[in-house]
Formats: C-alpha cells, sequence, structure tokens
C-alpha cells in the first residue's frame, strides 16, 4: 500500500522538516517550501497538507485535490482556508493552538514601542545620512492606557508582558466574562475602550463579526494622541478608514503587521503615511516560534496518517 503524501507548502523549521521526512509511515515531499505553479501541479496526489498563510486552500484549490484528506495551519489563524467547504468534502483541519502565540505578543509589544519611540522612522533618516533628532521626540509606554482588543491567548499574553511597564489595561472581549488578572479590567463595549485607551492592541480572530468593527466611527473616538496597533488580521480594520483617520492626523500613529490583501500591493496608500510603521505579517515569525509550530504540525500529520488521531480539530 502507498503511504500517505505530504506536502509541506509555505516552509517549516529545519531541523523538523528533517524529522518528519525521516518518518516511515509518510512519504513527505522533498522541498518544504514550494510556489503556488508547484503546489497546484502537486493537489491530485497530496493527502496532507501543512500550510502557513500564503497558501489558500479555497473551493478552487480544493477541488482540484481529490486525494485530501488533512490539512494542518501551522498556526493559529485558519481564516485562508474555506473550512465549510473542507468539512463538506471530509477534510480534516487542525491549527497549532499556541504555538506561536508568544512571538506574536512579543511583535505586538515591538510594534507599540517603535511607534511610540519613532525607531523605525528614525532608522530611516540615520541611514540616508540625516541626523533629525528633534524631528523623532518620542512618547513613553509607563503608566499609560493600553487596551487589548480581544483577551483569548495572545491578548493575555501582552497584558502580561506589558507588566514592567506599569500600565493600566482594560480589554474588551465578551467571551471573556471575568478578568483573570487583578491588572486587567474589562469594558463593556469597543467604544469604551476605543475612547478611554492610549494605546490599542487588537487581538481578535478574523470572524464576521469582527470584519472591518474598526472603521473610521470607531477610530473617531480615539484620543488625538493614541496609537493603534494590528498584529492579529487585516480585513479587522477598515484599511480605508485607517488611511484618513492617519492622514488627517486624527490619532498619533499606528503600528500594522496584517493587512487585508497580503502580501499588501506596492502600490498601497498605507505606504505613503509618515505616521504608520509597517512590517509583513512577522507575528509568528521567530526561529523560537518556528519550530514549536513545526514540531506540532509534524506530530499532528503523523499521528493522523499513522496513528489515526486528530489533534486541535477547527471546524467551520
Ligand atoms: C498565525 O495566525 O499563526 C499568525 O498570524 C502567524 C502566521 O501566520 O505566521
Amino acid at each position: 500500500m502507498s503511504k500517505p503524501f505530504i506536502v509541506v507548502c509555505d516552509g517549516m523549521d529545519k531541523s523538523v522538516f528533517e524529522d518528519l521526512k525521516a518518518q516511515d509511515g509518510l512519504e513527505v515531499h522533498p522541498k518544504a517550501k514550494l510556489t503556488q505553479e508547484e503546489i497546484k501541479e502537486l493537489l491530485p496526489k497530496i493527502n496532507g497538507l501543512v500550510i502557513r498563510s500564503a497558501t489558500k486552500p479555497n473551493k478552487e484549490f480544493i477541488d482540484q485535490a481529490p486525494n485530501l484528506k488533512y490539512i494542518i495551519r501551522a498556526g493559529e489563524g485558519t481564516d485562508n482556508i474555506d473550512k465549510a467547504y473542507c468539512q463538506e468534502k471530509g477534510i480534516k483541519v487542525s491549527n497549532t493552538p499556541g504555538a506561536n502565540n508568544n512571538s506574536a505578543a512579543e511583535h505586538a509589544m515591538a510594534l507599540i514601542m517603535t511607534v511610540l519611540r519613532k525607531t523605525a522612522q528614525a532608522n530611516s533618516s540615520m541611514k540616508s545620512g540625516k541626523w533629525e533628532k528633534s524631528q523623532f521626540t518620542g512618547n513613553e509606554l509607563w503608566k499609560k492606557t493600553v487596551g487589548i482588543m480581544g483577551f483569548g491567548r495572545i491578548g493575555q499574553i501582552l497584558c502580561k508582558r506589558l507588566q514592567g511597564f506599569e500600565p493600566n489595561v482594560l480589554f474588551f472581549d465578551p467571551g471573556v466574562k471575568e478578568s483573570p488578572f487583578p491588572y486587567a479590567k474589562k469594558v463593556e463595549t469597543l467604544e469604551e475602550l476605543f475612547s478611554q485607551s492610549d494605546i490599542v492592541s487588537i487581538h481578535t480572530p478574523l470572524l464576521e463579526a469582527t470584519k472591518g468593527v474598526v472603521n473610521s466611527e470607531l477610530m473617531s473616538k480615539m484620543k488625538p494622541d493614541a496609537i493603534l496597533v494590528n498584529a492579529a488580521r487585516g480585513k479587522i480594520v477598515n484599511e480605508d478608514d485607517l488611511y484618513t483617520t492617519l492622514k488627517e492626523g486624527k490619532i498619533k500613529g499606528a503600528g500594522f503587521d496584517v493587512f487585508a490583501n497580503e502580501p499588501l500591493e506596492e502600490n498601497s496608500k498605507l505606504t505613503e503615511l509618515e505616521n504608520i510603521v509597517l512590517t509583513p505579517h512577522l507575528g509568528g515569525s521567530t526561529e523560537e516560534a518556528q519550530f514549536r509550530v513545526g514540531e506540532m504540525a509534524a506530530a499532528q500529520m503523523v499521528d493522523f496518517f499513522v496513528n489515526d488521531k486528530l489533534h486541535n480539530e477547527v471546524k467551520a
């Protein structure tokens, strides 16, 4: 009997990938990162897929993969997978919950500090031979009010990591009944969160209920010198409204790691703005997180095909 054919599409920690390839019960494609054209060619014979955010198993993709049984999203968010269609076709979907959460929270932290202290702009200025000290006066984080939108695993890690700065932490999350920490206060509405915070950091998943909720109306409630950070999902924020809010100086700045369309279009209006710092979806991109995510994905793949066990299933 032929072994299940596994393709790792969007990259994986090298040592974990070598271990996966050495597995007796599986046939693993020799490359850990493939172009979308290469993936397309392999689709008819794939049984198991490991993806990150670049590969998007939508209806058209799935229809070309009649032997696909299992997709693992090596990471947290599964919004790039048409889970309802997978369910219809009997394809199981899992993620690797928690494995990259610390990295995502630390990246939000990095964006907060970068925006407050203008270090990214100062770095570009210095590398163009300038010394524009007076242009880069920043703000402290110490004792500021930080509003965390979404208080799941990542939001809570951010809250803990922030503590050295002695902030007031507010959070909004209808799914969390009581604050798990004495130093974080739950607010009942997004309007309260946005109007009372000096820094708002977004950490909700992308769901129908969260799509586009951060729009001009909500951002208009923010303090004029507040900053907005998004290391969750781009589509939670209306990007046209964000552009106008920043362009008109209605808030002080923003740090964004995620975008409605990724990769961000080369001519995106956001790149024209001085008061936003942009990073290319780096939240989970640390060596440590890649290792943990890869290890978990590989173990889940082996368990599914060799031991008939399904872990961390995500349903539509
Ligand atoms: C995730 O959903 O796991 C994060 O956004 C990180 C990533 O996609 O690499």
